[in-house]
């Protein structure tokens, strides 16, 4: 008798001979389950990378650093280092792999502050999911009874760890490979605390920064900018985008704004930038973009979380492109990271320039 597996046929009419394999999708629920998030999340809130910074600890020593239970934290370390994030040596002794050295706070686009905002409120969402699956709207708001935004607005340690999250985030390899040589003012609209535009400043010595987030987005910008010695070069503005965002700007950044927005938000806040912008000035957005192919891309995750927690979309480039249009953009330059094993989260870099006829209404 021929083994059914080794002859598969991909067409949809071979899918009930399909033997199941259960060890495969019992090793994607055991490392995708709370159970290896959380303890990620653990890791990462107790600070346990940077606590192994100068070389390897007995979980007895961690859990009194860190104030945790011993043999709970000694369990703890034993998964994390099931997942590589540390080694495990003789003697419940422990240090991190260069993966788990990912976790350490100083690390570049290094991923603590990710994973603890995404333990924390967002993981509170996620358990309410089937909301957003039934209704296209944001679990978050259905949990909370207010949007992650908003909430924010009222809860200054979250506002931290998210403003902490966008910093180490930043998207700084797209800007890199953009030309602001021509500029005299770059505007960021809902740039956070300000780490994307005080790189752009220290790498542009001439350039002026405005940057314009909520109150509480930029509560902590005049300390950054302070930091990267750019404060003499930024100007910092709180306000809603949804209202208004400053004039006079050669370039306007939107860097992973729009993603957190359905599409009639999204339109407003283009057409907001639209308003704010001069015949000559341009229009930067950085966002990830979904590719239109099956298969893996970090994206259609993200697209998720956009979903759950904001109510929001990442969007391939023809979605994109269409938003743009209805905003009264001309789409001008288009830039795709690479994906690949070095640059798995990169977003893209999309140009465009006001269309000299003006706003036109979406259909
Ligand atoms: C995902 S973060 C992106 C931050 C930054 N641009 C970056 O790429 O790191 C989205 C930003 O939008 C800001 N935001 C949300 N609602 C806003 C509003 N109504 N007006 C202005 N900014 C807003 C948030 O405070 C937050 O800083």
């Amino acid at each position: 008798m021929s083994n059914p597996t080794r002859h598969v046929d991909l067409s949809a009419s071979a899918a009930p001979d399909l033997v199941p394999d259960v060890t495969a999708l019992n090793n994607l629920v055991v490392t995708t389950a709370p159970w290896a998030f959380q303890s990620l999340y653990v890791a990462a809130k107790l600070g346990l990378a940077d606590a192994l910074r100068l070389g390897s600890r007995s979980s007895d020593d961690l859990a009194e650093e860190v104030g945790a239970h011993p043999g709970a934290l000694y369990r703890f370390c034993r998964a994390l280092a099931a997942l590589g994030i540390l080694y495990e040596h003789p003697d419940r002794i422990f240090s991190t792999t260069a993966m788990g050295a990912a976790l350490r706070s100083d690390a570049p686009r290094g991923l603590r502050h990710f994973i603890i905002v995404n333990g924390e409120e967002s993981f509170r969402a996620w358990a309410e999911v089937m909301h957003s699956v039934r209704t296209g709207k944001a679990a978050f708001d259905h949990v909370y009874g207010m949007s992650h935004f908003a909430y924010l607005a009222l809860e200054a340690e979250a506002s931290t760890a998210f403003n902490a999250m966008a910093k180490s985030g930043a998207p700084t390899e797209a800007v890199d490979s953009c030309d602001f040589s021509e500029d005299r003012v770059v505007v960021d609209v809902g740039g956070g605390s300000g780490g994307l535009l005080a790189h752009i400043l220290q790498r542009n010595p001439e350039l002026i920064g405005i940057l314009s987030d909520t109150p509480a987005g930029v509560e902590q910008a005049a300390e950054l900018f302070a930091a990267h010695h750019v404060l003499d070069r930024a100007v910092i503005m709180g306000g809603s985008f949804f209202e208004s965002v400053p004039n006079g700007g050669d370039s306007y950044i939107l860097s992973r704004v729009i993603h957190d927005w359905n599409d009639e938000d999204a339109l407003r806040i283009l057409r907001t930038v639209h308003r704010a912008m001069s015949p000559g000035s341009r229009l930067i957005l950085i966002d990830k973009v979904i590719p239109d192919t099956a298969g893996f891309h970090p994206g259609k995750f993200s697209d998720l979380q956009m979903l759950v927690v904001l109510g929001g979309q990442e969007r391939t480039l023809s979605e994109l492109t269409v938003l743009l249009d209805h905003a009264g953009f001309r789409l001008t330059d288009v830039r795709m990271p690479e994906f690949g094993p070095d640059s798995p989260w990169a977003e893209a870099l999309i140009q465009a320039m006001p269309v000299d006829s003006g706003e036109r209404k979406m259909s």
